[in-house]
C-alpha cells in the first residue's frame, strides 16, 4: 500500500482516479496519521513535506508529486526503487566477475610521459616474451629510452634473451622514489649491447610462491619507469588476472599474443572477451598472431580474433629457435613498421598485413 499525503480532497480524488488499478493509496492528512501506518511501501506526498517526511519515515521511498501529475511518472519512479541500480560501468571489471582489486595509489610526478605497453597472451609460450625483448631491442637500438619489465612470476626469462644472469633481487615490495634509483639498487639492469635499455629480470628467486602483489609492485615500477623512459613494455604472464587489471590505469596499449594452436581455441577466445569487457577503445588493443610451428585452423583464429583487428602478422623463424636473442631477421621484418608507429619514428609505408599465408 501506498501513502498519499495531502490535505486537498479534490485533488486526492484525482490521483486516486489516475493511478487506480496500478497503486493502492490510501489518502493521510497528517504525518502522525502517516506515522501510525504500517507495512507501506511507498509514499507520494507535495515537495514542502517531502524533508519531514523521510525524517520520520526513514527507509520508504517517498516520490515528489508535482503538477500536472503523470501516473507514467510514477510508475517510473516506483520502476527505479525497485530494481536495484545498475553498478557503474568499470574498466578494472572483466566478464569473469572478479571482485576489482584494490588499486595502488598512483602518482605521477611529472618528467616524460613514456607510453607503456602491456604484452598478454592466452596461453604461455604465445611468445610475448620474444616479441617484447625484439621490440625493446629495436627501441634502444634506434635511440630511445627503453624499459622492459618482466612481470611474469612463472616463466619470467627476459634476461636470458638479452644475455644476462637469470638470478637478481627480487624486486617486489621495493619503493623507491624514481627510476634512477632502480637502476641504482639493481632492480633494473642494462645490457653491454644497447645502453637505452634497463631490464627489469622477472623475480624468478621466489618461484613457486604466490606472488599476490606483483600487480602492484609491477605498476610502482612502471609508473616510475615511465617518467624516466620513452617507452616502457611490461611483459606478463598468462592469461588475464588481477595482476593485468592493477596494471590497467597505467596501460596506453595492449598487445594480446596469439600462436594459434590448434586445442588453444577456447583460451583465445576467453581471452579476447575479457579484452572486450575492459572497454578500452580498440585502437589501443593490437593483435599479433604469432605462428606456431604447427598446424591450425585459420579461418577459426580469424574469427575468434574479430573483436579486434589482426595488426600483425609474425612469421615462424626456425632459424631463431634454436638461437634466442633478440635478432630474429623475420621477426624484425614482419614487426618493423609497427614498432616505429608505436616508438613515434616515422613510417614510410603502412605495414601490409600478411593474414593468411
Ligand atoms: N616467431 C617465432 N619464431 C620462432 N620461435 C619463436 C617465435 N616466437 C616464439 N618463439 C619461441 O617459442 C618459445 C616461447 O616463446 P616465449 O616468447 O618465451 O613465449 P611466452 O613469453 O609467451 O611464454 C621460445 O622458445 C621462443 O624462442
Ligand atoms: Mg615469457
Amino acid at each position: 500500500m501506498f501513502a498519499l499525503v495531502h490535505n486537498d480532497r479534490h485533488y486526492y480524488e484525482r490521483i486516486a482516479k489516475q493511478v487506480e488499478g496500478i497503486f493502492t493509496v490510501q489518502q493521510v492528512y497528517s504525518l502522525s496519521e502517516l506515522q501510525r501506518l504500517g507495512g507501506l511501501e511507498g509514499i507520494f506526498a507535495d515537495a514542502r513535506l517531502v524533508a519531514a517526511i523521510r525524517e520520520r519515515m526513514p527507509g520508504v521511498p517517498v516520490m515528489v508529486i508535482e503538477e500536472p501529475f503523470a501516473v507514467s511518472e510514477a510508475m517510473r519512479w516506483w520502476d527505479s526503487v525497485q530494481k536495484p541500480q545498475a553498478a557503474p560501468t568499470s574498466p578494472f571489471l572483466t566478464s569473469v566477475g572478479f571482485t576489482p582489486v584494490t588499486m595502488p595509489q598512483i602518482e605521477r610526478t611529472g618528467g616524460r610521459r613514456g607510453k607503456v605497453i602491456l604484452f598478454v597472451s592466452p596461453k604461455g609460450g604465445s611468445g610475448r616474451t620474444t616479441l617484447c625483448a625484439h621490440m625493446a631491442a629495436f627501441g634502444a637500438a634506434q635511440g630511445k629510452r627503453v624499459v622492459y619489465i618482466d612481470a611474469d612470476d612463472d616463466k619470467g626469462d627476459t634476461a636470458a634473451k638479452f644475455g644476462l644472469e637469470t638470478e637478481y633481487t627480487d624486486y617486489r615490495g621495493w619503493r623507491g622514489h624514481t627510476f634512477e634509483a632502480a637502476i641504482a639498487d639493481g632492480l633494473a639492469i642494462t645490457p653491454q649491447e644497447f645502453t637505452g635499455l634497463s631490464v627489469v629480470p622477472g623475480p624468478k628467486v621466489v618461484s613457486g610462491s604466490a606472488v599476490g602483489n606483483l600487480g602492484e609492485d609491477a605498476a610502482f615500477l612502471a609508473n616510475l619507469a615511465a617518467q624516466y623512459a620513452d617507452m616502457v613494455l611490461i611483459d606478463t604472464v598468462q592469461g588475464w588476472n588481477p595482476m593485468q587489471i592493477q596494471l590497467l590505469p597505467l596501460v596506453g596499449h595492449i598487445v594480446i599474443v596469439v600462436a594459434p594452436k590448434a586445442g588453444q581455441e577456447e583460451n583465445t577466445q576467453l581471452m579476447i572477451s575479457k579484452l572486450v569487457y575492459t572497454q578500452l577503445p580498440s585502437t589501443q588493443i593490437s593483435v599479433l598472431i604469432n605462428h606456431p610451428d604447427g598446424r591450425f585452423d585459420w579461418k577459426t583464429y580469424e574469427h575468434i580474433v574479430s573483436p579486434f583487428a589482426v595488426t600483425l602478422s609474425v612469421p615462424f623463424d626456425r632459424a631463431y629457435k634454436k638461437k634466442g636473442g633478440v635478432k630474429a631477421k623475420q621477426i624484425i621484418r614482419a614487426c618493423g613498421n609497427w614498432w616505429k608507429e608505436q616508438y613515434g619514428f616515422p613510417v614510410k609505408q603502412a605495414t601490409k598485413l600478411k593474414w593468411r599465408r
